[in-house]
């Protein structure tokens, strides 16, 4: 559990660290080397350990330091037959389906897990890998890909999906021919996996435009590569410091990445100074009601339409927050009811009505990015908030305590006390 006690505007310097959805993918990817990747600025968190427990778990040999760097060879592997617990926890392990078709022409999972946002469909993955040829065979809970060969083809994705993006980018680098990917994703993090990949000797064009062209080539290299800052934790840290009326820098980051989230600041009142690498966010407290529609990059992105939801409490006024990505994003929202939260959820349409009051609560993470928000609501709160589930939180944010209380946060983890009956 976290004991948030709160009320206090956030003031200090945050440092972001390594985006989890790009060093995710691009971990999967050492698998199509038998060469040596050293990756710089992994962020230390529980969905990067279990993956890189994952890997050694194959047969991959592979050591991440205190700082953050990841030197792995996945030359030992010798089949990607990844069906074990580890798995089920982390939803990228997905991305072992495209790398280890690209690399053994075979791979093996458990059906992915991931946080509860929603039903999370893979049709457009297995879309992407029988078109270049391979058979997809969903069984006990078990995917199992394989293909005599793989061919390059043009493939159409029916829904702009990321995780789909990135798997039919590690399945073709390798194939034979060119592979074409219309309708891609085009987030940041699409485009971080396709320079790592071209790193190691890939041939990938388009990456963060609206067509992607693989070239496909004999065998990739190892490389060193440095994985870009987390946007979606910098939105959280630059939504937390408007939301408690603070003055907070976010450092390390891409401002360009943060367009979206600067905009809807901006529109909300908030004052946002860009720096090269860095953002400077100032709250009088005064906020302004907006409307939030979540849509792929360059839209507002849906893993913080829960944080920007709790800021929305203390806007004056009525916001409107569409949530187009998935249907089940809103659950939390039961969570800020209970501090005294003013929301209606009409299936993907939460209409907030900015009331000021927020008061402390025993409350529940329910996802990432839920817990997130539950944090969020607790610094808002003037007295004492529990929230349980925080395992959920430690899967995407690095040294969070850490970094809230050099911002003046006065927070805490304790042990959950087993509930009783
Ligand atoms: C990735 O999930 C992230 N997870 C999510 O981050 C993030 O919320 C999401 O992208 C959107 O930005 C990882 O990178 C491991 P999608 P992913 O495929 O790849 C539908 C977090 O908070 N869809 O882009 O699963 C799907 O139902 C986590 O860090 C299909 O219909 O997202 C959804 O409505 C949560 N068929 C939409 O597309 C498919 O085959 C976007 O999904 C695939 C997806």
């Amino acid at each position: 559990m976290f004991v948030i006690r709160g009320g206090k505007p956030l003031q200090g310097e945050v440092q972001i660290s390594g985006f989890k959805n790009a060093a995710l993918p691009i971990i999967a990817s050492t698998l199509l080397s038998k060469e040596t990747c050293i990756i710089e600025n992994v962020p230390l968190i529980n969905d990067v350990f279990t993956l890189v427990d994952i890997m050694k778990e194959i047969g991959a040999d592979a050591n991440l330091s205190d700082d953050g760097v990841l030197t792995i060879n996945a030359g030992a592997v010798e089949e990607c037959n990844a069906i074990f617990d580890l798995t089920k926890r982390l939803r990228a392990s997905y991305y072992l389906l495209g790398a280890g078709l690209g690399r053994f022409r075979k791979a093996v999972i458990n059906y992915p897990g991931g946080c509860n946002i929603g039903t999370r469909p893979i049709d457009q993955h297995i879309k992407g890998f029988e078109s270049l040829g391979a058979n997809v065979t969903i069984s006990h809970g078990t995917i199992a890909c394989e293909a005599e060969a793989l061919i390059g083809d043009h493939i159409y994705m029916d829904v702009v999906s990321i995780g789909a993006t990135i798997n039919v980018m590690l399945a073709s680098v390798l194939a034979e021919g060119k592979t074409i990917i219309e309708n891609p994703a085009k987030e940041p993090h699409i485009v971080d996996t396709a320079n790592f990949l071209n790193s190691m000797g890939a041939n990938i064009k388009g990456a963060g435009t609206d067509v992607i062209r693989i070239e496909g080539v004999k065998d990739l290299k190892g490389c060193i590569y440095t994985v870009i800052p987390d946007q979606i934790e910098a939105g959280t840290y630059m939504i937390a410091g408007a939301a408690t009326g603070g003055d907070v820098l976010v450092k390390n980051i891409i401002p360009k990445h943060m367009e979206p989230v600067i905009a809807k600041l901006r529109e909300a009142g908030v004052q946002v100074e860009e720096f090269d690498e860095a953002v400077r966010v100032t709250s009088t407290g005064k906020l302004k009601a907006i409307d939030v529609k979540t849509l792929p990059y360059p839209g507002f992105p849906t893993d913080l339409q829960q944080p920007i939801t709790v800021m929305l409490t203390q806007a004056e006024g009525t916001s409107m927050i569409t949530e187009n990505i998935y249907e089940g994003r809103f659950k939390y929202i039961d969570e800020l009811i209970k501090m005294g939260a003013e929301i209606k959820v009409d299936h993907r349409v939460a209409v907030v009505i900015g009331n000021g009051l927020l008061s402390g609560a025993k409350i529940e993470a329910m996802d990432l990015r839920a817990g997130a928000a539950c944090v969020i609501a607790g610094l808002i709160a003037s007295d004492e908030t529990l929230i349980e589930n925080i395992y959920h939180v430690d899967r995407g944010y690095e040294k969070v305590i850490e970094k809230l209380r050099a911002l003046g946060a006065d927070i805490e983890r304790i042990s959950a006390e087993p509930s009783r009956g």
